[in-house]
């Protein structure tokens, strides 16, 4: 497998970030640190439930759009995923695409990443499956992609609105310059119900509290920290000035912990901020993707208006 980041430097970035991360004054670490094995697999529990619409929903667009998809020049060359995750997405656009050469999924999640290209693989023989286990905020001018191959570019899930909107436009800035003339489909969710988006978010089930908190268990197992896992509480909360979710671990009492040679006080009440969801309606994501240089083509909803999908081009 191709690999950008070698996992001795992920393990230093994890460190360096996590540390940096709860010792400044308001504790907040990258959502992409939420993607462990265990994490991977929590997400995937996440999408199969009732109260978390956007899988679903996204699926139901893509599928109503597929022979739309099948017309971009990048559907006969290379299809580049971005946070791929399971690829479950993807087999259906793979499905669709029969002259798709080279489909290459990008993630910082690699024992799940080689798991999902084995599966594509098993299904799709004929293409050629390279994965790429790496950070897609990281320069994306290595990814080996052959210059004659039309590029499409596929990045669903909003996944981008886990990003603050000065770093998605910087993201989708980088995407364009390494991939000059690509396509993208990108899965946006929209704001909607403050009720219907916290459920989402805080499910009756407590598997998004799992997901969250299974970082502290990835910090006491890759840092040899001493969180107590029952002393922290999931909290999803919707910022509407920011038109977000925000997910949060809140402290239920005033204790320290220890990373290491590290000490790390927490007063009753304080939260580490783990996770954006930024939810953006049609003109707002618009916005984002003109700053960042490219034109939307199009816009696809659902009957309901919960998520939309975008076609985006780099003039
Ligand atoms: N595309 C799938 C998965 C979305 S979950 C879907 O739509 O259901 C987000 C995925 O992005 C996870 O697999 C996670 O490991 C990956 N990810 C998050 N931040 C990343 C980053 N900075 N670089 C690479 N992958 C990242
Ligand atoms: C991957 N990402 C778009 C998910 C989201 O909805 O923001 C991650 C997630 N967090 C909690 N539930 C799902």
């Amino acid at each position: 497998m191709t690999k950008h980041v070698p996992p001795a430097q992920q393990d230093a970035d994890f460190r360096k970030e996590i540390l940096q991360g709860l010792t400044a004054d308001r504790k907040a670490v990258s959502s992409k640190w939420l993607y462990d094995d265990v994490g991977s697999h929590l997400f995937e529990a996440i999408t199969e439930l009732d109260a978390y619409y956007p899988t679903r929903t996204e699926l139901g667009i893509l599928e109503a759009q597929l022979r739309k998809y099948a017309r971009l020049p990048g559907a006969r060359g290379a299809m580049v995923e971005l946070g791929s995750g399971s690829s479950r997405k993807t087999n259906l656009l793979l499905g669709a695409f029969p002259d798709l050469s080279v489909y290459m999924p990008v993630d910082i999640s690699a024992n799940h990443l080689k798991e999902a290209a084995d599966r594509v693989r098993r299904t799709f023989p004929s293409l050629a499956v390279i994965p790429v286990a790496a950070d897609f905020t990281q320069p994306l001018g290595k990814l080996p992609l052959l210059p004659e191959l039309p590029v499409l570019v596929f990045f669903p899930g909003s996944t981008i609105g886990n990003f603050e909107k000065s770093e998605a436009v910087a993201l989708l800035k980088s995407i364009r310059t390494a991939m000059p003339g690509a396509h993208m489909i990108v899965g946006v969710d929209r704001p909607k119900d403050e009720a219907v988006l916290v459920d989402a978010y805080d499910d009756p089930a407590g598997v998004t509290a799992a997901f969250n908190l299974n970082l502290l268990q990835r910090i006491n197992r890759e840092l040899g920290a001493d969180f107590d896992l029952a002393a922290f509480e999931h909290r999803a909360l919707w910022n509407s000035a920011e038109s977000r979710i925000e997910m949060h671990l809140e402290s239920l009492c005033d204790q320290t912990v220890r990373i290491g040679e590290t000490e790390i006080q927490f007063v009753s009440g304080e939260t580490i901020h783990t996770e954006n969801s930024h939810k953006y309606d049609e003109a707002a994501f618009a916005e984002i993707a003109s700053r960042s240089g490219w034109r939307v083509l199009d816009s696809d909803t659902d009957p309901d208006g919960l998520f939309s999908v975008l076609t985006l081009e780099a003039p």
